[in-house]
């Protein structure tokens, strides 16, 4: 019988199906791993913007995530919108009890269009319970100046603010430079030490962005299913990522999705 590498993800639904556990498990699809979700939050958004968001019980949360690992298991999981500090807790403690190694943290704490998603306790409570807990914390340029406490101008303050974050006791931090500008995307890996490793790619020109860091998150954590390195399942992960927005779909009035299943194209399929 098959095994398919098992990966979770923890995070919110977002109906129009760009972003949130519905990105994340079309991405684990993709790239040839078996998915599951336990859901924080019921947000009501499309391709324009975040209109609403409710939160479930932090309990329910715990017992989604208790409920699929102790029958299925896990090789790997991710977090992406968590809401609040109570859920953050939740969370964290199920990773504990349940001994979940592999994890990665997309800290996302406002969407692209400027909702909260994220309270204060929640930041906290992430910095303080959940990163000291996970393999690889994965911020935006906005949500890497939130958990350091500084402001980022330049190339330099990045790697501060990387050897910051790192504070928290996380295994690893991946600044994504999506949100500045050039004619060049710049994201930073940071393990600790001395060494920075910078991965460069060419900026495409679309608007068409919809979900990007929901994305990439779930693809560094498939290839972590798949027993990768770190280093290895992010640079696969980044790659997966810039197919994925040269292929990006026309659709919705605002930042269309992503195309997820980019890579059928090498098998004929009409994507
Ligand atoms: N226009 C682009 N061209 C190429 N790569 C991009 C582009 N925009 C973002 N990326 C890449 O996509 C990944 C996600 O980065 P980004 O900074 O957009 O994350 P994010 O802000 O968390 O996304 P989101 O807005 O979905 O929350 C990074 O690897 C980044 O380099
Ligand atoms: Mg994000």
């Amino acid at each position: 019988m098959a095994q398919l590498p098992r990966a979770l993800t923890v995070a919110g639904s977002d109906p129009s199906g760009g972003a949130g556990v519905q990105a994340d498990l079309k991405t684990f699809t993709a790239l040839g791993v078996y998915g599951m979700s336990a859901i924080t939050s019921i947000t009501v958004q499309n391709t324009e913007g975040v209109l609403k968001t409710f939160h479930l019980p932090a309990d329910l949360v715990h017992e989604q995530i208790r409920a699929v690992v102790e029958d299925i298991g896990v090789d790997s999981a991710k977090t992406g919108m968590l809401g609040n500090g109570d859920i953050v807790s939740a969370v964290a403690r199920a990773v504990q009890e349940l001994g979940i190694e592999n994890l990665v943290v997309d800290p996302i704490v406002k969407s692209s269009s400027g909702a909260d998603l994220l309270d204060k306790h929640g930041v906290e409570a992430l910095k303080r319970e959940l990163l000291p807990l996970a393999r690889l914390v994965t911020p935006n340029v906005p949500e890497a100046e939130v958990l350091c406490g500084m402001k980022i101008s330049k190339l330099r303050d990045v790697e501060l603010c990387a050897r910051e974050i790192m504070e928290t006791g996380v295994g690893a931090v991946l600044i994504k430079g999506g949100h500045l500008e050039g004619g060049k995307v710049i994201d930073l890996l940071y393990e600790g030490g001395d060494e920075f490793h910078y991965i460069v790619r060419d900026r495409v020109r679309t608007k068409n962005t919809h979900g990007t860091g929901c994305t990439l998150s779930a693809a560094i954590t498939a290839f972590m299913a798949k027993g990768l390195e770190l280093k290895e399942a992010v640079e696969r992960a980044r790659d997966y990522i810039q197919g994925a927005i040269e292929n990006s779909l026309n659709l919705g009035r605002g930042k269309g999705p992503l195309n997820h299943m980019w890579r059928l194209k090498e098998c004929g399929e009409s994507f």
